[in-house]
This record gives structure tokens, sequence and C-alpha cells, in this order.
């Protein structure tokens, strides 16, 4: 964010876009495309631009959208997201949608990569080097970066300056809260003894908190090889909660965002079933008094910034299991930090 935030007009400056104002203002709809990780965020992103910046906006695989049919005209922005810019999906993803005349963004870590060299335009977000095979910093610079071009774009369509001020406010406050999340990692180690041997685990939220979700349930899968599954919270309803009883963690993300009294009554609908809930909150609430068995609570901040608030934990409940299942969290089974084949 350091020298991209611009308090006054409550907007980003973003370097490298390769358009102008102008430019940005001629698209007509907007095609996020990643893998892993990395769509998870683009599922963030895509719900910032249609919230901010009202622009139609699709998210998809990068491997399906390269075999499928797409609608893609001129008047498409494709932003590809990739910590590498290595993915071969992804890279595959962004050259059809160049092919069918759409312009295309590049979200990229590592500089110099083929992404963002291929891309006509782009943002790094400067996450340094991601050592572990699991994404975790540059998940949270990517959601950073969405949010940094979701607001430039959306400044310069209908996004009010005050509403603008206050997403950089929240923004400048993101550091020190990611750190205060940081110094209580011991909380999350002692959930992580609690619950290292369970076999299953579901992950739920709702809104911007539904990828978040996703990504915690990737986290956890991929470093101690527990089965998780992360779902939209109103979807249990439709077959998941076949799943709970009292040996199923799940874990809310709950903030308390536009849609939290609905999580309530999803925690309610586990609770009834025995499940064991652990919930990421962001202050104490009346309504999860003793519906939840272990809490861990995030600082306050807007809706679309809690993602990357609440992702933290989940990324230390993931690492900490793993250690103590003895698992490899640096290099875990099957996996590659880039997948540059198909
Ligand atoms: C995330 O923890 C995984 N390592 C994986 O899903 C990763 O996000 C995906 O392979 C995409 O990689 P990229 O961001 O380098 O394109």
């Amino acid at each position: 964010m350091r020298g991209r935030l611009l308090d006054d007009t409550g907007t980003a400056k973003l370097g490298g876009l390769n358009l102008t104002d102008e430019e940005l203002l001629r698209f007509d709809n907007i095609v996020l495309t990643a893998c892993g990780t990395s769509w998870h965020s683009a599922l963030i992103g895509g719900m910032m631009l249609e919230d901010l910046a009202r622009i139609p906006t699709k998210v998809e695989y990068a491997s399906e959208f390269r075999y499928r049919n797409p609608v893609v005209t001129d008047r498409t922005l494709c932003i590809v997201i990739s910590q590498s810019g290595e993915t071969a999906d992804t890279l595959a993803a962004m050259r059809e949608a160049k092919h069918r005349g759409a312009r295309t963004l590049g979200i990229v870590n590592v500089v110099g990569s083929t992404i963002a060299r291929e891309s006509d335009g782009g943002s790094y977000i400067h996450a340094g080097p991601e050592i572990g095979v699991a994404s975790t910093k540059a998940f949270s610079s990517q959601v950073t970066a969405l949010l940094l071009f979701t607001l430039k774009l959306a400044r310069l369509r209908a996004l009010s300056p005050v509403r603008g001020r206050e997403i950089v406010d929240a923004l400048h406050a993101l550091p020190g809260q990611v750190q205060n999340v940081l110094d209580r990692a011991e909380e999350i180690e002692a959930l992580a003894e609690e619950f290292k041997r369970a076999s299953n685990f579901l992950y739920l939220g709702r809104g911007y908190n539904f990828p978040t979700a996703l990504e915690g349930a990737l986290k956890l899968k991929e470093i101690s090889y527990i089965h998780a599954e992360g779902y939209p919270a109103a979807e249990m309803k439709h077959g998941p909660i076949a799943l709970i009883d009292e040996m199923m963690p799940v874990v809310f993300i709950a903030p308390h965002d536009s849609v939290f009294e609905k999580v309530v009554s999803n925690v309610q609908e586990v609770k009834a079933r025995k499940g064991k809930v652990i919930a990421i909150t962001s202050r104490s609430e009346p309504s999860l008094e003793g519906l939840i068995d272990y809490e861990f609570r995030i600082p306050e901040t807007l809706d679309l910034v809690t993602p990357i608030l609440a992702s933290v934990p989940l990324q230390l409940l993931a690492y900490y299991i793993a250690v103590k299942r003895g698992s490899n969290v640096d290099q875990p089974r099957n996996l590659a930090k880039s997948v540059t084949v198909e």
C-alpha cells in the first residue's frame, strides 16, 4: 500500500496499469481469472468491484475459462491474479482473453514473471518472496491490491469521496490490526491442540467471507492433510448439514458485518446438531452466547476488509495443526509452489 493511498481524495494511485482514467471508464464488464488461493482472492475482488464500482463482474477458474467459450469483448477488462506469475492455466486463460480482444491486467507478486510480462499492464503486490508452498501473505496482499484497484475505479465511477476516505482509513489501520492478530497467535495454537486429531472440518461464511471460508479450508487441507470444505453458510441446509455431529469442528467466519445475524442462525443450526463451533468474531456478541465453543476475535473493520484480517487466524490454525501433526508445512506432499503444467 506504501505510496498508493491518496488520503485527500479518498482513492488509490496505481502505476503500471498502462490505462488512462478515460480508458478505464470504457470497460463495461470485468472478468477475474486465477487458480487456487488466487481464485479465492479473485472472488473477493469480484464482490468488491460490483459492490463499489457497480460494474458487471465474473470470476472464473482459469482452467475452466481457457476451454469454455466465454463472452469476451473489446470492452472486457480481464484481471489475472497469480502469485508466481507462471501458473500454466492462468497464463493460458490470459492469452485466450487477449486473443478474444480483452484488455488484461496482472495482479502478480513475482517481478518479471511471464504473466507480468505478457499482460497489457498490472500491479505488483510487493509481498516479497513467498517461500512456503501454501499462499499466505500473497493472499492478503492480493486482496489488498484488488481493493486498491477497486477503490481507484469506483472513485472514477460512482463512489463518493466520503466512502473513499473511509476505505483509505481502514487500509491505513490494517497493518497494525494484522499485527494485533499475530501477537495473539498462542490463542490459535491452543485451538490447534484441541482439534489436531479431527479428520474433517467445515468452514462457513457469508458475503465477503464466503471466499474466506474457502481459503481457510484450503489452507488446512494442503498443509495438514485433514479434509476440509468451505461453504456459503446458508448452503449448509442443502446437504452438508448431514455431516454435522459432535466430531465435526465447524469454523464460522462471523465478524459483525451486514450478514452477521444470518450467520448467527447458521451457528444455531450447527449447535442444535452438536457440532463443535469455532467462531472468528469481531466483538462480543450476546446472540452468540452459549452457541460457540471457541472464539477468536479480530479487530473491527469495514466488511470488505474483514477477509484480510479473518484469513490470518485461519492461516495460523492450519499452520499449528500441521506442525502438531508432523506435516512438512513448507513443502506439503504432492504440491508445487507454482503449477507450471496443466
Ligand atoms: C495456495 O496455497 C496454493 N499454493 C495454490 O492454490 C496457489 O494459490 C495456486 O496454485 C495459484 O498459484 P499462483 O497464485 O502462483 O498462480
